[in-house]
């Protein structure tokens, strides 16, 4: 992944990213109910908005592609969501996204992240863990599924390199 001056990071060649309007939401909720079981509705993303997340998406043509949800919190943050549009996987968004919710969480003070991620998400676990991410416990049925079935969390975290802790 490219890191510019300032240790930003380079979005993907052909996308553009930038914090998510209000305009973007119809792309967005299409998105997320094509990629989630349970997913977020229009307000949740406009409770984000105005409460201080992080909300990158990146463009490919003009259309949102994929998007992420950070949450900071007391020296703590909380990926809440990164999802990609099916068209547009394997070319590095989720890496990007990842990687800007990081850098965000490290801007705001934040210098461990959490998420969880479902146990069947193997995709996402894996890139999870190429951006620095561990696992450090489980949530015993924590995600709705079909057919009123339930599946465990896998819950991960990340800490900044030589940081964290100490605090
Ligand atoms: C998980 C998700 C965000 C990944 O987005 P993406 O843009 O395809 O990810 P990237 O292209 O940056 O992938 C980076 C690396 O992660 C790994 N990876 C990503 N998706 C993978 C998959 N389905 N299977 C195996 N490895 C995968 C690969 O190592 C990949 O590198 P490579 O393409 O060079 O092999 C996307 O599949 C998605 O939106 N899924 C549905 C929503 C979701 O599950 N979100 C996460 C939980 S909230």
């Amino acid at each position: 992944m490219k890191v510019l001056e300032h240790g930003m990071i380079a979005c993907p060649p052909g996308f553009v990213s930038r914090p998510m309007l209000k305009s973007d939401l119809p792309k967005v909720l299409e998105i997320e109910r094509e990629v989630h079981f349970t997913p977020w509705g229009g307000q949740a993303f406009l409770d984000a908005m105005t409460t201080g997340d992080v909300l990158p998406v990146v463009l490919a043509n003009k259309e949102v592609a994929g998007y992420g949800v950070l949450k900071i919190l007391w020296r703590e943050a909380e990926l809440l969501n990164v999802s990609v549009a099916a068209p547009w996987r394997r070319q590095g968004l989720g890496r990007f996204l990842v990687a800007t919710l990081l850098q965000a969480a490290l801007r705001h003070g934040a210098p461990q992240v959490f998420l969880e991620v479902r146990e069947s998400n193997t995709g996402a676990q894996i890139l999870y863990r190429q951006m620095g991410f561990e696992i450090i416990g489980s949530r015993k049925a924590y995600y709705a599924c079909p057919e009123g079935k339930r599946e465990d969390a896998q819950l991960m975290r990340w800490q900044e390199k030589g940081g964290a802790s100490a605090a």
